[in-house]
């Protein structure tokens, strides 16, 4: 939604070629490898490869390579500033992936954003932060036969993952966040540091609304229900990613051997013939035609390389489904048949509200004057509009108890803890999907999304070669759920934005475009399927359970020997919130259970 501005070009260009900023260890060519052989190779520098790749070497014992295919993230105003999160999509720092056709989108296609950068996507997503609901793990621990998924076995690595530090402009926020449920790690999460006039009215119509839009003062607290303020990973006024916060601090640990631009093809089993594969062997090249290279790992290789690689390299060694690896001439080493499957995101569905009063951040984004003094206040002070990311206050909604969504089906949410469905609420126009911004007006958008979808996708290979993009199916509002869940959030949107706060304030917000002509539910169906997006939340293409699946409760891929998966696509159900907490906190265990099978403490 933020304009391609020409200012940025230039800014851009100091930045990066500052050497003061390159950090010392991060190796960018193949010939630059010291070694062939580590003690472990993570594929793919990401949000969980980042952390893990922090805590596997605490241990100075252990050599650790990590393999990233896209460039550094240091340098990148658009990374640093929250606020132009929303300008990544589409650019250098993006795997620029496309869905297939989407039935039930009206037979749409839709970009597919995924990082292309250390951090992954914790470098370019939209920085809200939730560690997930009490109800989420416990439904974890039951689904892999481990207890050591449930939520009071996992607190101790939410706590070591992230920590709770004051919003930019240090106001008192007391009775907006609740310090007592974060911890101490490297990440920084922070309430908005830059408030807005339709804060306060979201806030108090909450508290006055109270039931289903109740005001919830800290959604990290165990549960994720009712209306509050958004947690970001935002310390000082800038992003805090897997990069900034775990790999960037430990560049100088001589075990650790970070190399960018380089893509892992596929990874080879070492063992001899008719025995368990053992795939602790990878190829890697930097371009198309450039010469492949061999790098082995002593102990494991890590899977890191999120909800499309994983899958995606599984399947090109040929570990998988025999019938989707046929399809591309794939013999099968390995008959895993859930691998890409599984595929479950969060539609999202943008309801715009025309609103009387200018002080929305709509003018910013149409004067180039406005833009590079609001940049401007975030490089000399780190203050302003551009502190957050564009959405100050949220809201987890479960369905009224009668709703028509749940017929014929048992509730697909976590539990009592967990909402179906998402409200956000931007203070302007904000573009997700193909409504662009109108020159004239000033906006509030609420960003609807189903929490708990029931439809489920797929990943599969669209050819053997590693360069072609697989094919992404996830399969948005395959089911009535979705679509009644969604339905639904649209009449909270419309409900929300009524009350008498809202039509007494400056604002009066009226619906405005679709969500104004789509009177009637089969027209709010319409509008769904016409207009929706996605949240970016993609997980479960390499499911974690105790029968079936892909891994096992210590995320071994199963049927082979030397190969663990660590990031989103493990997550057997989609958490009823954001998915970047919980990635981090599937890494910190992962890292304790790697230590733990090695005796590395
Ligand atoms: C636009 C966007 C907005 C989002 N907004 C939010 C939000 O506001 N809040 C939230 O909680 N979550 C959000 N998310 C989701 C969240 O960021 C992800 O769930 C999480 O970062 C995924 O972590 P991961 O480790 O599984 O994968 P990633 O962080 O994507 O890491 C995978 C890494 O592997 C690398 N890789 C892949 N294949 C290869 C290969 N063959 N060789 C070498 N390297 C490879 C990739 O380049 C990448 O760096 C958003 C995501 C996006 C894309
Ligand atoms: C994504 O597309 C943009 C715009 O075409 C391009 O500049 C960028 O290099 C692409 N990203 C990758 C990883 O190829
Ligand atoms: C916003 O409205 C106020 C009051 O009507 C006016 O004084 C001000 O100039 C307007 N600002 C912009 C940017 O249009
Ligand atoms: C809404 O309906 C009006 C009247 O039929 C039409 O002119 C307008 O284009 C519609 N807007 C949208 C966004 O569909
Ligand atoms: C949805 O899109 C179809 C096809 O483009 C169009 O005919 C229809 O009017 C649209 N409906 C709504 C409610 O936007």
């Amino acid at each position: 939604m933020a304009p391609k501005h020409t200012l940025l070009t230039p800014l851009l260009a100091l930045i990066a070629f500052n050497p003061l900023l390159s950090p010392a260890k991060v190796l960018t060519s193949l010939d630059q490898l010291t070694q062939k052989t580590y003690d472990f190779v993570i594929i793919g520098g990401g949000t969980a490869g980042s952390a893990l790749a922090n805590r596997l070497t605490e241990n100075k014992n252990v050599c650790v390579l990590v393999v990233e295919a896209g460039d550094n993230n240091v340098g990148n105003l658009n990374i640093e500033v929250p606020f132009l999160g929303v300008a990544l999509p589409g650019t250098s720092v993006d795997w620029n992936f496309t869905t297939v056709p989407q039935p039930g989108l009206n037979g749409r296609t839709i970009p597919y954003t995924r990082g292309f950068v250390l951090g992954g996507s914790s470098s370019v997503n939209l920085l809200t932060y939730h560690r997930g609901s009490d109800d989420v793990w416990d439904r974890w621990a039951q689904i892999s036969g481990d207890s050591g998924w449930n939520w009071k076995s996992v607190e101790k690595y939410y706590l070591k993952s992230s920590r709770l530090v004051p919003p930019a402009d240090g106001r008192n926020v007391a009775g907006l966040e609740n310090p007592k449920v974060h911890g101490n790690g490297p990440v920084e999460v922070s309430v908005p540091g830059f408030p807005v006039a339709t804060d306060d009215i979201i806030l108090k119509s909450a508290k006055q609304l109270g039931g289903r839009f109740a005001f919830h003062e800290d959604f990290n607290d165990g549960t994720v229900l009712g209306i509050g303020y958004m947690q970001s990973t935002i310390g000082e006024g800038q992003r805090s990613s897997g990069a900034t916060a775990y790999l960037n601090p430990v560049f100088s640990r001589s075990n650790l051997d970070v190399l960018v631009n380089t893509h892992v093809t596929k990874l080879i089993n070492t063992a001899a013939a008719k025995k368990t594969p053992i795939m602790n062997k990878v190829e890697l090249v930097q371009s198309r035609t450039s010469p492949r290279v061999q790098v082995s790992a002593k102990k494991e290789v890590i899977l890191s390389a999120g909800v499309i690689g994983t899958p995606q390299l599984l399947q090109l060694s040929g570990i998988g489904n025999p019938a989707d690896l046929a399809t591309v001439g794939i013999p099968t080493l390995v008959n895993l048949p859930e691998v890409g499957y599984n595929l479950a995101d969060h539609p999202l569905l943008a309801n715009y509200f025309q609103v009387q009063s200018n002080s929305t951040f709509d003018d910013i984004l149409r004067d180039n004057n406005l833009f590079g003094q609001t940049l401007g206040e975030w490089q000399t002070e780190k203050q302003g509009q551009f502190v957050d990311s564009p959405g100050n206050t949220l809201g987890f909604f479960r369905l009224p108890p009668g709703s028509p969504a749940f017929k014929g089906i048992q509730d697909p949410a976590a539990g009592p803890k967990s909402g179906h469905t998402e409200l956000i609420f931007v203070d302007g126009f904000a573009q997700f999907g193909s409504v662009t911004q109108p020159t004239q007006g000033h906006f509030v958008s609420v960003l609807s999304a189903v929490v708990s979808p029931t439809s489920r996708g797929t990943v599969k290979l669209a050819s053997q070669d590693p360069f072609t993009a697989p094919l992404i199916n996830p399969n948005f509002f395959a089911t009535q759920f979705d679509i009644q869940a969604m339905t639904q959030a649209i009449h909270d949107a419309l409900t929300f934005m009524a009350t008498p706060l809202w039509q007494s304030s400056s604002f009066k917000p009226t619906p405005f475009g679709d969500v104004a002509n789509a009177t009637t539910d089969a027209q709010k169906e319409q509008f769904i399927r016409n207009r929706s997006v996605n949240v970016n939340h993609p997980v479960g293409t390499a499911r974690m359970s105790k029968s079936g699946g892909v891994v096992d409760s210590s995320l071994r891929v199963k049927g082979v020997q030397g190969l663990r998966v660590v990031d989103a696509s493990i997550f057997p159900v989609i958490p009823e919130s954001h998915t970047q907490g919980p990635v981090y906190i599937v890494a910190e265990r992962a890292a304790d259970l790697i230590k733990a099978a090695y005796n590395l403490y």
